[in-house]
């Protein structure tokens, strides 16, 4: 099997067991903040995604969300050495942990795969609707058996936006400036809550774009990939160019870039 059909088939399987779990009692813990949250159940899914991907490839390398979050130097210099790295599994075990603490729609497993630093696969895996997006360098974009394109519209005033609203004040002051100019040019916003889903949706046209200041590799390799191979455009949100250590990122459909960008 190939890598894309290996990152599938554990996307799938973290996140059903996830899905199954979801109405289990597990422990809740705070991270960096009172706002950043992580389960028993974020830990287990990574730890199995590791495993699987150490069964199939003991050679290559791994980063995930919560191995990181115990190691954040380790991490900062895998990032910086990545362009020397064969390959690199980059993981997030559960995108929208909130969603899934809450009992909302709206998360999803995220892996991808780094080839000397760039982005050769990327696997989206809605496990509550059982829909998966995956994507192969130069080979396109699908959900589950359908090919997928960015949307044509060209008109902010015709699209719907995805976007962000942090609890943290100095973050959300900043999100609310460009909320404010985006919101009152564009057709509709939504906050879903999961970036990769909301990269994922963007390459799929139900989202025209998507932008926010303050995300991780994980949250965003995977979609990345996922929007290029749709058609569609990504970059930071002043307009350079899209790198794995980005964190504040613009996704679209390539049409309403320039005027985004314009107001972020
Ligand atoms: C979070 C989600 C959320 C975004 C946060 C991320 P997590 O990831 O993607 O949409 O706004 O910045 O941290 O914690 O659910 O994996
Ligand atoms: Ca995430
Ligand atoms: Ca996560």
């Amino acid at each position: 099997m190939n890598y894309v059909e290996i990152a599938k088939q554990i996307a799938t399987e973290a996140g059903l067991m996830a899905k199954n779990r979801m109405n289990d009692e597990w422990s809740i813990e705070h991270k960096n903040s009172n706002t950043d949250i992580v389960t028993e159940i974020d830990r287990d899914a990574e730890t199995l995604i590791k495993q699987r991907i150490t069964e199939n490839y003991p050679d290559h390398q791994f980063l995930g969300e919560e191995e990181a979050f115990l190691n954040q130097s380790n991490h900062e210099q895998t990032l910086e050495g990545i362009e020397n790295i064969p390959y690199l599994w980059i993981v997030d075990p559960i995108d929208g942990t909130n969603n899934f603490v809450q009992g909302i729609q709206g998360l999803n497993v995220s892996i991808a795969l780094a080839c000397y630093g760039e982005l050769i696969v990327g696997v989206v895996y809605d496990p509550i609707i059982d829909e998966i997006f995956w994507a192969e360098k130069n080979k396109g974009v699908y959900v589950n058996q359908e090919k997928l394109s960015v949307s044509k519209r060209d008109m902010l005033r015709k699209c719907v936006v995805g976007a962000r609203v942090s609890a943290n004040n100095e973050q959300r002051k900043i999100e609310i400036n460009s909320i404010e100019s985006v919101a009152s040019q564009c057709l509709s916003l939504r906050i879903l809550g999961s970036a990769a889903i909301n990269l994922a949706y963007v390459a799929a046209g139900r989202l025209d774009a998507f932008w926010h200041y303050n995300l991780n590799v994980w949250d965003i390799a995977a979609g990345a990939l996922i929007i290029k191979e749709a058609g569609g455009e990504i970059t930071e949100s002043k307009g350079d160019d899209y790198r794995l250590n980005s964190k504040a990122i613009l996704g679209s459909n390539g049409h309403i870039h320039d005027t985004l960008l314009n107001n972020l």
